[in-house]
């Protein structure tokens, strides 16, 4: 039977190219991103159907957790059960710590880990009935080593590593395996606006053992090996997938 998998933040970037690499894989996919982003949502709809899977779309904020419950409940009900949860929605504001508003502290706080909870919450019974699941968590080599000007996205970041690793315990006994990926530098909107310069991007291609920076289909790969049965005795991790920038 074909299995169903959510993707959240997929109207662009790392979150497209993970609903797109799902379907080309097999899975119907649901994709879940900002109402603001609707076209884009409307763009990688269309890519999961020209890979001949079925495509559920819902516009939500997953700071929102009421929205959020309900849209993962409209998920279930159209495509019969979540079998995968792939929580790649996040932001990056950067600021020096000691610069740093309230109002940004709870943004990224609100998104990038509430966020993450909520929907794990959401498909969580779901995946206990069936006795089967797969979550798998985008963090960051941020939250294994802060850099300046981001303190406070790592600190998500390394919330979201010891979330996963404490609910693939409470969550393991029903056959559900949380793990988490930590991407490098990405060349995305957001990896781009990070890195600021050319110059940047050329010091950081020097720095990776591969000689290059990451596109978001890099990740494809280790999401669908966290996603599917070769990884069914995996459980808690957090997977570097850098190029070789970053090795603890
Ligand atoms: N690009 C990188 O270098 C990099 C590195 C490490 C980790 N990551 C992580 O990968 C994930 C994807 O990043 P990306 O580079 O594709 O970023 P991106 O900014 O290109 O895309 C993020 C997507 O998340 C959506 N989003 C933001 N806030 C949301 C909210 N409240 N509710 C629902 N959707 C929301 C955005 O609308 C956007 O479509 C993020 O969790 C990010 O932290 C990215």
């Amino acid at each position: 039977m074909t299995k169903t998998a959510v993707v959240t933040g997929a109207a662009r970037g790392i979150g497209r190219a993970l609903a797109v690499g799902l379907a080309e894989a097999g899975y119907d996919v649901a994709v879940t991103d900002l109402a603001a982003q609707a076209d884009g949502l409307a763009e990688t709809r269309a890519l999961i159907e020209a890979a001949g899977r079925r495509a559920f779309v819902e516009t939500v904020d997953v700071s929102d957790r009421a929205a959020v419950v309900a849209a993962m409940a409209r998920i279930e009900d159209a495509a019969g059960g979540i079998d995968v949860l792939v929580n790649n929605a996040g932001i990056l504001k950067p600021a020096r710590l000691e610069d740093l508003s309230e109002a940004d502290w709870d943004a990224h706080m609100d998104v990038n880990v509430k966020g993450v909870l909520s929907c794990c919450q959401a498909v969580l019974p779901g995946m206990r009935a069936r006795k089967a699941g797969r979550i798998v968590n985008i963090a960051s080599i941020a939250g294994r080593q802060g850099v300046p000007t981001q303190g406070h996205y790592a600190a998500t970041k390394a919330a979201v590593i010891t979330l996963t690793r404490v609910l693939a315990q409470e969550a393991g006994m029903d056959g559900i395996t949380v793990n988490a990926i930590c991407p490098g530098i990405i060349l995305t909107e957001m990896g781009k606006n990070n890195l600021g310069s050319d110059e940047a991007i050329r010091h950081w291609e020097e720095v990776a053992a591969l000689k290059r920076l990451g596109a978001p289909e890099d990740i494809v790969g280790p999401v669908l090996f966290f996603a599917g049965e070769q990884s069914a005795f995996v459980t808690g991790q957090a997977l570097n997938v850098c190029g070789g920038i970053y090795f603890h």
